[in-house]
């Protein structure tokens, strides 16, 4: 797709939710917009999609062309998509099926769309297959109303994020140990779920500390000076929380994770100095952030 008729593609369907006319004439569109690997500017492109239950699957077909399309590498560097279905938005986490895995969503994409298999057909590389899951429609998003609430939303979901990703790492070791021994084939890789839900997980650390170090914790400082060391163990904490981060994330560097048990040693150092962290500094600033509306009041306009 050129890139002027792409932009016309996504003017169309953000003007008419969703429908696109014309060669899509009646297909189902949705726009990804990944983070660019090297630039970490945004990057939106239509695509062909199939529902399969709560999950949409997208090929990385690139019309059958030798190299994966640039979305695909983008999300392999950053696993945090937005997508644009009909008229909703929302974010998603990006992961490519593996294996047997992938083989049967790649069916079931080509009994729906059978030009996938021509693309497949013109191409040495195995097309990926990549799955977007919907979000919870019975998710109840909490009440937001101060910025302490706010805070406590986003240590949730790291706190989540990370027993999830433990989860799985503990019981893929699980599957190994019960993998049988002489003769048997190696053991699967720790797999692409596990990394991208790690380096998502990782990436948005790294944003909410810069966040914290960079405009919370001054101005939070400002109010409340008689509070200094705490902030400035809080500091230190993220700077110690950061270079651990830093080693898991270079262990995801590459698409197969290649030392799970230094992975796994890692993610047990990180679950445990994260969650005092996150317990140190919801202890003694969410105390201060409760009267702080949010989201924050839009500033009152000027007088006339
Ligand atoms: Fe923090
Ligand atoms: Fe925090």
């Amino acid at each position: 797709m050129s890139h002027a008729f792409q932009q016309s593609v996504i003017t169309e369907f953000r003007a008419n939710a969703g429908k696109v006319g014309g060669p899509f004439e009646g297909s189902d569109l949705l726009l990804l917009t990944t983070t660019g690997a090297r630039s970490g500017k945004p990057h939106t492109t239509p695509l062909g999609y199939v529902r399969d239950g709560r999950r949409l699957l997208v090929v990385a077909s690139n019309l059958g062309a030798p190299l994966d399309p640039d979305w695909y590498r983008n999300l392999l560097a950053h696993p945090t998509v937005r997508v644009e279905l009909g008229d909703e938005e929302f974010e998603s986490l990006a992961v490519p099926a593996e294996g047997k895995r992938r083989d049967d969503l790649f069916a079931r994409v080509v009994a729906e769309e059978p030009g996938y298999a021509e693309y497949q057909d013109s191409t040495d590389r195995v097309l990926p297959v990549v799955v977007l899951e919907l979000p919870d429609p019975d998710a109840e998003a909490p009440a937001i109303t101060s910025l302490a609430d706010k805070l406590v939303e986003v240590h949730t979901w790291l706190r989540a994020q990370l027993l999830h990703v433990h989860a799985e790492t503990e019981a893929h070791f699980a599957a190994r140990a019960s993998h049988g021994d002489a003769g048997a084939p190696p053991p699967p890789g720790l797999g692409l779920q596990i990394r991208q839900r790690c380096l998502a997980f990782c990436q948005a650390l790294e944003f909410h500390h810069t966040a914290e170090d960079g405009h919370m914790f001054p101005t939070m400082e400002g109010y409340h000076p008689h509070l200094r060391d705490v902030f400035d163990r809080l500091r230190v904490e993220h700077r110690s929380i950061g270079e651990l981060q830093s080693a898991l994330a270079a262990l995801l560097a590459d698409v197969a994770i290649a030392e799970p048990d230094r992975f796994r040693a890692e993610l047990t150092r990180m679950t445990k100095e994260l969650t005092a962290h996150l317990d140190y500094e919801e202890e003694q600033i969410l105390p201060l952030l409760a009267d702080v509306p949010w989201p924050p009041a839009a500033p009152a306009p000027p007088a006339s």
